[in-house]
């Protein structure tokens, strides 16, 4: 990989520039600080340094360089970063090779390739006729087919099986990676649809009946290690680029929902797979959009799921919008619907969502008995509830006033209760914010904060390196001691050093950047002086000295020979006075 041009890139590119294209960010003093997106962040805990070019999170410890921030914020590769920040910096990389770092679930991920281009050739052979003719059915028509990777496993048990196991793949991963079950395949004559990670890769597939010869509509992959269904929405990887360019993501449930409405031009869609939204889910969310349109089912599950997933979402800090779809037999889905009525009706739809809480008001109404005292002060008071969620005082008082009429009671007496619930609002968040301050940190040990500090130390002056190599400095841990022989190495290979360049060397070893992470988001001082370096470098000698008296001490009980105790403690006796 060519760090010249990497650096190079780096340095024409301000990060602080960048992040703020994510996320916002305030100056305070030297840095500029934001609500950290790679945690559940609720405080700006993320501090960016202009002057290094690297940002830190206090509470969580993500940190690196801006190359690290785009990998990590967008799940994409270094070789991806590079071309945007490439672009931006108006440096032409496309002769740069960077070596791809390996990943550990490589091999699965090329099995899932394998399966995904065999399966997709199935449908184009006279094998795949009836499912064609399915498809086109649904208007699902060629090009669709190929946007979506859609595919037909064979009606056969092993065709698959026979194939991945003649490339060399054993039963036993390719069972743990939910391809086959019982030694035979486990998608057999279903339509398949591949399933993505955030990151693009192929990890599972969803399979459908299309000639009614199962009960069960749906095939889905199970959990595997490189598929967590929690985690997982479909057209994630798609939609995340889209959703942020238009700055709004909308969220179906089914992926015939995702098809379609890719079909009439909104490629920011995902779904939700039939389940509910996980914590993992909403974080995925969260990255691409504040803005999010809820547009499920019209049927009575669907407005079921609006209401529970909504409220989630909008815990989550995010605003949330909902489209309703008529509740009538044979269209209660987007897809049906923009199938009978087009993509006109469904801009209409799409334009004229309200907002959750809107929703949600109008939802209590459903089942309420109005000539029943007990339950129409029971709506109410729900309705009083959810208006006092609200943070806008004006909206809170449309809401007040549609009530009082519609009830008929008095605006002042509805204002009352409100105000009252706000003030207990405002206790109990306050509760909650103590609860959720973030916890102390574990106690570092002396020695750690002197080898901590001496490594950052080292990678801001090289100075300290040579002080480093010339008392042959002793570290803790093998991590600790690699970490700082990568440094050296580095410093002398390329005469100078510096945070923000070290991140992009360290990113295709994982473990070192685990703990050089860990090591910057402390926040030491960033002019240590030699004085402190060389306590640090004494501390450390004296964690070698006792493990080196430890290891002696113990050698001392096993020696039989009282010759070699004596010698064994004569040293003991050196190592204790300092000599
Ligand atoms: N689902 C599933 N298993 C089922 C039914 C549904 O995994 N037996 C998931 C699928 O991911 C599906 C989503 O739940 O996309 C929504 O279900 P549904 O609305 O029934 O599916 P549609 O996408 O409308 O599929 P189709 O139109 O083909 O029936
Ligand atoms: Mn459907």
């Amino acid at each position: 990989m060519n760090n010249d041009i990497i650096n190079e890139v780096r340095q024409k590119v301000d990060i602080v520039d960048i992040v703020s294209e994510y996320i916002p960010l305030v100056q305070k003093g030297k840095n500029f600080f934001g609500v950290c997106p790679f945690h559940d962040d609720t405080n700006p805990s993320m501090s960016v340094s202009r002057e290094k070019q690297i940002y830190r999170c206090f509470s969580c410890g993500a940190s690196g360089n801006v190359y690290n921030f785009l990998m990590d914020y967008n799940h994409i590769d270094f070789k991806e970063a590079l071309h945007i920040l490439g672009e931006k910096a108006g440096i032409d990389i496309g002769g740069v090779s960077v070596s791809k770092t390996p990943n550990k679930y490589d091999r699965f991920y090329e099995i899932y390739d394998i399966a995904n281009k065999y399966y997709q050739n199935n449908i184009n052979t006279k094998a795949g006729t009836k499912a064609k003719k399915y498809l086109e059915k649904r208007r699902i028509d060629e090009e669709l087919i190929k946007e979506f990777g859609i595919g037909l496993s064979l009606d056969s048990m092993d065709s698959l099986t026979k194939i991945l196991t003649q490339k060399d793949y054993n039963l036993k991963e390719l069972e743990a990676i939910g391809l086959v079950s019982n030694n035979h395949d486990l998608f057999i004559n279903r339509i398949t649809f591949p399933l993505y990670d955030p990151s693009g890769h192929i990890v599972g597939f969803s399979a459908r009946i299309y000639d009614g010869s199962s009960q069960n509509k749906y095939l889905n992959t199970k959990e595997t290690i490189i598929f967590k269904k929690g985690n997982c929405l479909y057209n994630y990887h798609i939609a995340r680029e889209y959703a942020r360019k238009i700055k709004y993501l909308i969220i179906v449930e089914g992926f015939m929902d995702v098809i379609r409405l890719s079909s009439i031009g909104y490629k920011n869609v995902v779904a939700l797979m039939g389940t509910a939204l996980t914590d993992d889910q909403i974080s995925l969310i969260k990255k691409l959009s504040n803005n999010i349109y809820l547009s499920l089912d019209g049927d009575n599950p669907g407005r079921n799921a609006a209401l529970s997933n909504g409220e989630l979402l909008t815990k989550a800090g995010l605003n949330v919008k909902v489209i309703t779809l008529p509740n009538v037999d044979g269209e209660h889905d987007p897809d049906e619907y923009i199938i009978k009525y087009g993509k006109d009706r469904f801009d209409g739809l799409l334009e004229s969502a309200i907002n959750y809480s809107d929703y949600k008001i109008n939802s209590l109404k459903n089942g309420v008995n109005f000539s029943s005292d007990l339950e129409l002060s029971n709506y109410i008071n729900s309705v009083i509830v959810e208006a006092s969620k609200i943070d806008d005082e004006i909206r809170r008082e449309i809401i007040l006033k549609k009530l009082a009429n519609e009830v008929n009671i008095s605006y002042n007496t509805l204002e009352k209760r409100l105000n009252e619930y706000l003030e207990f609002r405002k206790v109990t968040n306050k509760k909650e914010e103590k609860k959720t301050a973030p916890q102390p940190k574990t106690r570092l040990s002396k020695y750690d904060i002197a080898a901590y500090n001496l490594i950052y130390a080292m990678v801001n002056n090289s100075e300290i390196i040579k002080l480093f190599e010339d008392k042959k400095v002793q570290l803790m841990t093998k991590e600790l001691r690699s970490l700082a022989s990568e440094i050296c190495y580095y410093y002398k290979k390329y005469g100078n050093i510096n945070v923000a360049d070290f991140y992009t060397y360290l990113n295709d070893k994982e473990e070192l950047l685990t703990i050089f992470n860990h090591i910057t988001s402390m926040d030491f001082d960033d002019d240590t002086s030699i004085q402190a370096i060389n306590d640090y470098i004494g501390v450390l000698e004296e964690y070698r000295v006792r493990q080196e008296i430890k290891r002696l001490n113990e050698l001392i009980k096993k020696e039989t020979d009282p010759i070699e105790k004596s010698k064994i403690a004569e040293k003991i006796r050196l190592l204790r006075i300092g000599d």
